[in-house]
């Protein structure tokens, strides 16, 4: 069959390697992908959201299947696009509708949801501007810290959390100003969870479902989780705490509701669903869902999928994903990220990579997240540049690996933690 998949991280190159491996692919295209998809499969200089340049290519193409990466085209409906055009409605998308996306990008739609279906999730108000002292007055009924949500897509910077009453009052007063633009016009106040995280990865048919390995990420910039968020500086899978008792209480008070709850009501939901979660003394609470694979857990979480993870997507399409087969790698997976210096910041792009071929003989795998070909070499254009990605029969002995390809790679201003995984 004949695959495109969508976007150009380093999640898209973890997917794109493992789709490159199924026996079911002929060709994989990749819209725009990077450096690293490129040696997987074939790039194609179509961004993500020119909905009628993909349907043009994928017919021209014959494309069976659609994947899609990233949130951007899902919530903005390119289920609905391809569905409803004679020439792509065979295609198999691999994705949820725009209503079933609303779940990322929607903060007061998800939280609804949740609380028609009692999936464990923190209590909260949304407020807009004419409820402002409503919201006001529920800030003061929590204890500190404050948790404020802007409603809509912000790239993952949305949300604030302030450690006092004071502050939390005033970012409210600015996010419903338009801090965040029409993103923050209603605002989620949350109560805060104290506890650990992890995030959880769904592939559903709208009816079954399979839970892939579990992984956590660590996403500030800073060792010991100090300093400012970053799209994600490494992960790990599994996570020791996600044990069979916690994933039991997962499956029956988060997964299976929301799965049911999206069919009751209509919504097509065929694709990934992220849930990022926070134990809280062994009882698990949705922080967020999302529509789509995380990053950089997907670079950990392909490292220990065993099963074809196309026959997998066709399960999706076809509604019999409780047929297919799922077995993932005992090993621990680790994933470090190698940065610009000066991200999440300002840094600068361009620089040479030298030493690919070096932590490649290693024996780690390497996903691209940032980088491009610029007169035959691969220079660095993001601010997360490599995933440098190990299997070990526990977390130090993967980590050791990593960090030695590591080593070998260079680039001007190269950053990377070296604590992924210190809190499991
Ligand atoms: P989100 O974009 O919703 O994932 O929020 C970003 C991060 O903020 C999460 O990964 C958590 O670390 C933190 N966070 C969000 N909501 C809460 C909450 N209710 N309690 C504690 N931490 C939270
Ligand atoms: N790693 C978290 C995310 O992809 O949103």
């Amino acid at each position: 069959m004949k695959v495109l998949l969508l976007g150009s991280g380093g999640r898209e190159h973890a997917l794109a390697w493992k789709i490159a491996q199924s026996p079911k692919v002929e060709k994989l295209y990749i819209a725009p992908g990077n450096a690293g998809t490129s040696r997987v499969g074939e790039n194609v200089g179509i961004a993500v959201t020119d909905f009628a340049a993909l349907r043009t290519f994928a017919v021209e193409q014959g494309i069976d299947m659609l994947v899609v990466g990233p949130e951007d085209p899902l919530v903005k409906g390119i289920y609905e696009d391809f569905k409803n055009n004679e020439a792509t409605r065979h295609i198999a998308v691999i994705g949820p509708s725009a209503k079933g996306a609303r779940l990322e990008g929607s903060k007061d739609f998800a939280k609804e949801f949740m609380a028609r279906y009692d999936i464990p999730t923190a209590r909260y108000k949304s407020v807009t501007a004419e409820t402002l002292a409503d919201g006001l007055a529920f800030l003061e009924s929590l204890p500190a810290p404050y948790v404020l949500k802007a409603d809509g897509l912000c790239a993952g910077k949305g949300v604030l959390i302030l450690p006092t009453l004071e502050e939390a009052q005033q970012e409210l007063h600015s996010m419903l100003e338009g801090k965040f633009g029409q993103a923050s016009t209603t605002v989620v106040i949350e109560e805060y969870l104290q506890g650990i995280e992890c995030s959880v990865f769904v592939l559903t048919d709208g009816k079954h479902y399979k839970v892939l390995p579990v992984a956590k990420d660590y996403k500030r910039i800073g060792e010991g989780d100090t300093g400012l968020n970053t799209g994600g500086m490494g992960s790990i899978s599994p996570v020791p705490f996600a044990d069979e008792t916690f994933m039991g209480k997962v499956c029956k008070r988060i997964i299976e509701p929301t799965i049911e709850g999206l069919d009751k009501e209509g919504i097509r939901y065929k694709g990934f669903l992220f849930l990022g979660l926070m134990n809280v003394k062994g009882e698990p609470f949705v922080i967020e869902y999302n529509v789509r694979m995380g990053d950089p857990e997907t670079e950990s979480v392909m490292l220990r999928l065993q099963s074809d993870l196309i026959d997998l997507f066709e399960g999706v399409h076809k509604g019999d994903l409780d047929t297919r087969d799922m077995q993932s790698d005992p090993r621990t997976a680790a994933c470090v990220m190698l940065v610009s210096g000066g991200y999440p910041g300002t840094y600068k792009k361009g620089m040479p990579i030298s030493g690919l071929d070096k932590a490649e003989a290693t024996g780690c795998v390497l996903f691209h997240a940032g980088t491009t070909v610029k007169d035959g070499r691969t220079v660095t254009s993001g601010g997360r540049v490599i995933a440098v990605c190990a299997y070990g029969e526990n977390k130090q002995k993967a980590l050791e690996k990593c960090f030695q390809a590591a080593d070998e790679l260079n680039f001007d201003g190269k950053y990377y933690r070296h604590d992924i995984g210190f809190d499991l």
